[in-house]
């Protein structure tokens, strides 16, 4: 949720923090800071709102040192303020923490802490971090400062129960960071005379893309000449750096106003890159052999958000094509529920970023019901990457804007490749259907590259409708998710209230809501359920609504005098058809946000990652 960063080298490191904060700023934008070691004491400037204030504060303080660290905050223990922001002090003020994640035994920590007359000066459970370290210095032997430090960050995360991701600057060891996980992201970039620790990758790109990967418990020390990583003994992992194919031009609006809007058009070029590895051998992706491929009879799919939407598009896709009976969760509520621990089952998680709280926390429990685990995510290396058994990667490059788009359809993808797989392997489809499935799919991109044509149709709509109070969408089937995303789309980004419904249920009850102008939007490719939603059209028209239906080219004619608007979109296979179908409302979601002001790239009260439960 927070962004983290540090640096040592031989430079001046104010520079790399607030250009790393700025890439950062996606998870999370109350209140910002940095500390620099500046001539062995440690300078700290804080402020709050977006790193752009930050960035003031920095100015006028000046301050300058080749080791250093920053923080972007969104707050989860006190409101944002001034002595709420990171980093947060020890007693000396010698040493300074920064911290993402949430350590859930802080008031008990505190009150022992206080007991031993260490004096906190704000509301964060990250402060008794500082404080903790400050103490557990005092009561560990080692040979050096540098072996001291480490052992007393050590001592320190057997005291800590939460999930968290934090680094340390201590002005005795000027020389160095160290940054400590668990169960939260860090990584480290491998510089030349310089290296750094971050939450993400996107946040170093434009100075490395070597990175070594810290697993939870372990810490890793940095210093300019160059990096090491510990496990909570103190002995040094070996660690083989992995090269990122993500470049920083991907990483950039490339000549965009806003994230959201690139990310839209780079959907042809994510599917595309997914796509190259849809023919992947699954049977090793998953790690079954044709056999237990067959025996296969139940899958879990959990996510949260709009991967969960992805899923719910996927259970389709494994009913239809696999002849598995899919059942899709919350990750959220998965957790809580009573698996029954089942033999010859798969639970699949879908994550953008592979550190979602929830989702990681839903496949331990899969994991201890016995189920296989695959994850579809598009950050390698991340926490799900290494706690699922097998993983499949959505190749889209970085996704830096709050709300997803490009992710989103190259997920709906990756299950579609999956179920093919699947259900050839296990005899639920021919080779010829197959082989017709993947044909469809290798040809998305091209189709993607038109659907994203439409923005010019969509903001002049737009215009008319950007005032209403309330929007509305209906799918069926494969488009029920794409309604529910859509509505998602344009609540995170323009604060609208928006509901998306399976169009049959309107009649139970959600038809209520329907006004004199409400804007409608009807999913409605021309497909085997086109008549059904026809009759929705005219029982939302009947109620005064302002029907928009988004339709392939068949349906324009018998849909003339039923709806007040029609947007084309290319036409795919009927179970494709939701990857394209959602691309009107990512625009229509960025229009309307942008006619009334808001903040697209950072809207309020949300995170990027959501790294705490
Ligand atoms: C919506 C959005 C969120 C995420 C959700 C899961 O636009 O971005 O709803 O989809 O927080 O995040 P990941 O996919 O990273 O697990």
């Amino acid at each position: 949720m927070c962004g983290i960063i540090g640096y040592t080298g031989k430079k001046n490191c104010v520079p790399f923090l607030m250009e790393g904060l700025k890439r950062l700023e996606y998870r999370g934008y109350d209140s910002a800071g940095v500390s620099i070691l500046q001539a062995g004491q440690i300078v700290t400037v804080r402020s709050v709102g977006k790193v752009e204030e930050l960035e003031k504060a920095v100015l006028q303080a000046n301050p300058q040192g080749m080791t250093g660290m920053g923080h972007t905050r969104w707050a989860t223990h006190g409101k944002p303020s001034e002595e709420n922001s990171h980093p947060h002090t020890d007693c000396t003020g010698d040493l300074v923490v920064v911290h993402n994640g949430i350590i859930e035994n802080y008031l008990s920590l505190r009150e022992k802490l206080e007991s031993y007359g260490h004096k906190f000066s704000s509301e964060t459970d990250t402060e008794v971090i500082a404080h903790l370290i400050e103490e557990n210095l005092l009561h560990v032997r080692a040979a050096d400062d540098e072996e001291r430090l480490i052992k007393a960050i050590s001592k320190t995360n057997s005291s800590l129960s939460g999930a968290f991701a934090y680094y340390v600057m201590w002005a005795r060891t000027p020389y160095l960071l160290a940054g400590t996980k668990i169960q939260n992201p860090m990584v480290v970039g491998l510089g030349k005379d310089e290296n750094y620790l971050a939450s993400d990758v996107p946040a170093f790109l434009a100075h490395t893309n070597k990175v070594l990967f810290v697993e939870d418990g372990e810490i890793a020390v940095i210093k300019s000449s160059g990096a090491k990583i510990l496990n909570a003994n103190g002995s040094v992992q070996k660690r083989k750096a992995v090269k990122i194919d993500w470049d920083q031009k991907t990483a950039e609006k490339g000549g965009y106003r806003h994230f959201l809007l690139k990310e839209i058009y780079d959907q042809p070029q994510a599917l595309e890159d997914t796509l190259r590895t849809a023919r992947m051998d699954f049977s090793k992706v998953l790690g079954l052999d044709t056999a237990a491929i067959r025996k296969l009879r139940t899958v879990h799919i959990i996510a949260c958000g709009s991967a969960y939407h992805a899923a719910l598009v996927g259970k389709y896709y494994l009913e239809q094509l696999a002849g598995i009976v899919a059942n899709v969760d919350l990750a959220s509520e998965y957790k809580y529920r009573a698996l029954v621990p089942v033999k010859d089952a798969l639970a699949i998680a879908v994550s953008q970023s592979g550190e979602t709280a929830d989702t990681l926390g839903a496949v331990q429990k899969a994991k201890e019901a016995g189920f296989r685990t695959l994850a579809i995510c598009n950050v390698r290396g991340s926490s799900l990457t290494r706690l699922c058994d097998g993983v499949f990667y959505t190749h889209c490059g970085p996704e830096i804007s709050v709300a997803s788009t490009k992710t989103f359809t190259s997920q709906i993808t990756a299950l579609y490749a999956m179920a093919m797989f699947l259900g050839q392997a296990n005899g639920n489809i021919s080779k010829a259907v197959f082989e017709k499935s993947y044909k469809e799919l290798l040809m998305l991109p091209k189709a993607m590259n038109e659907a994203v044509k439409l923005e010019y149709e969509v903001r002049h709509l737009t215009r008319k409708i950007y005032k209403a109070d309330r929007f509305i969408f209906l799918g069926r089937h494969v488009n029920f998710p794409i309604a529910l995303e859509g509505a998602l789309k344009l609540k995170e980004v323009s604060y609208k209230s928006a509901e998306g419904f399976a169009a049959g249920e309107i009649k139970h009850g959600p038809i209520s809501v329907i006004d004199k102008g409400t804007p409608v939007f009807m999913l409605m490719p021309a497909d085997g359920l086109f008549d059904k939603m026809v009759s929705a059209c005219q029982e939302c028209r009947a109620r005064g609504a302002f029907v928009v239906a988004i339709t392939t080219k068949a349906g324009v004619k018998p849909l003339k005098n039923f709806v007040d608007k029609i947007i084309i979109v290319p036409k795919t296979s009927d179970l494709l058809q939701p990857v394209l179908d959602i691309v009107p409302l990512q625009f229509l979601a960025y229009w309307i946000a942008k006619r009334l002001g808001c903040d697209i790239d950072h809207p309020r009260h949300l995170a990027k990652s959501v790294t705490v439960e």
